[in-house]
């Protein structure tokens, strides 16, 4: 863990600020590359995963940039009340979500909040001096994180705008008229994602080529939806059979249990709650799996992921 400070805050919109984080000694930050996120330790002992939102500049400063979410578990919410000068733990930066290579032309979708980790991949490529397009979808010009920012860049030419409340991004509109050797990054809500993707994979991008990253967790109307189906869990050592009602997750319910599955995030994109599936289909929703590992269905991250059978067995 690193012990850092906020150094400053600037709200972005009405609902989303921008937090320059440094540590607490001034000492020099672990670097990273485009895509990259700090898991950060709130206050109160929350854990929340936030992409770093700029290209690193002078070695000493993280930046985030979190919306504030009505359905907010309280991370959110309490990172957004936090002032200047308060400390925060956070861990060193990962990458799940690397630009594979900087030389290689991009098409960049963002929607949201997604924008985060997009920013430092187009000034990457900028620097990089290669091709690329990035597509931005927001509700409104003045709820868009980072649009003054967007405007004055330096590849303001790259950037198209997309306002739902006038028009929507036409994906086939847009990959259509794209060479098929460019490498797609998507970043936004699971249904953005997955119109995105199913549309390059129609006109015939390659898998390898497909790259994405889900917001911090699935979209809550998934978990609602989701969260409505009743099943049971089976411990294979013991036999021991719960049901998982509607509202509860497959943890919480061990838990009540007594049984006790280690979680962090409790949103399905840390990894911490990996428990393989002997039996049963999983209804996975997490963001952590890859998508053959969702194929195999051995493994299930039971802190927000559900069952399509009436039952799972799980390994424990
Ligand atoms: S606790 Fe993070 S994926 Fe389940």
């Amino acid at each position: 863990m690193m012990d850092l400070v906020i150094k400053d805050i600037i709200s972005e919109t009405s609902n989303i600020k921008r937090f320059i984080l440094a540590h607490k000694s001034g000492l020099a930050l672990p670097t990273y590359q485009p895509g990259a996120h700090i898991v950060v330790k709130l206050p109160s002992g929350l854990e929340r995963q936030y992409s770093l939102c700029r290209l690193p500049t002078s070695g000493k400063e993280y930046e985030i940039a979190v919306l504030e979410e009505p359905n907010s578990r309280g991370g959110s919410k309490e990172l957004h009340k936090l002032t200047v000068g308060t400390a925060l733990q956070a861990k060193t930066p990962q990458n799940h979500f690397l630009l594979a290579n900087p030389k290689a032309s991009a098409l960049l979708f963002a929607a949201g909040i997604g924008i985060t980790p997009i920013i430092p991949m187009a000034q990457m490529l900028k620097k990089s001096g290669t091709d690329f397009q990035l597509h931005y979808s927001a509700k409104r010009a003045q709820q868009t994180a980072f649009f003054e920012a967007l405007h004055s860049s330096t590849y303001c030419d790259k950037v198209t705008f997309y306002f739902s409340e006038s028009e929507r991004i036409n994906f086939n509109r847009v990959l259509s008229g794209a060479n098929r050797t460019w490498d797609i990054y998507v970043c936004g809500p699971a249904n953005y994602i997955e119109a995105a993707l199913s549309e390059a994979r129609k006109l015939g991008w390659p898998e390898h080529k497909l790259h994405r990253e889900f917001f911090a967790g699935p979209q809550s109307e998934i978990l609602n939806e989701a969260s409505r189906n009743a099943f049971q869990v089976k411990i294979a050592s013991t036999g021991e059979v719960f049901d998982v009602e509607p509202g509860m997750t497959i943890t919480e319910t061990l838990e009540m249990n007594g049984i006790y599955i280690p979680t962090s995030c409790e949103e399905g994109w840390c990894g911490t709650c990996m428990t393989p599936l002997l039996e049963g289909v999983a209804d996975h929703r997490d963001t952590f799996l890859s998508d053959s590992e969702r194929y195999e269905g051995k493994i299930i991250m039971p802190c927000c992921s559900r069952a399509r059978s009436d039952a799972l067995v799980l390994d424990l």
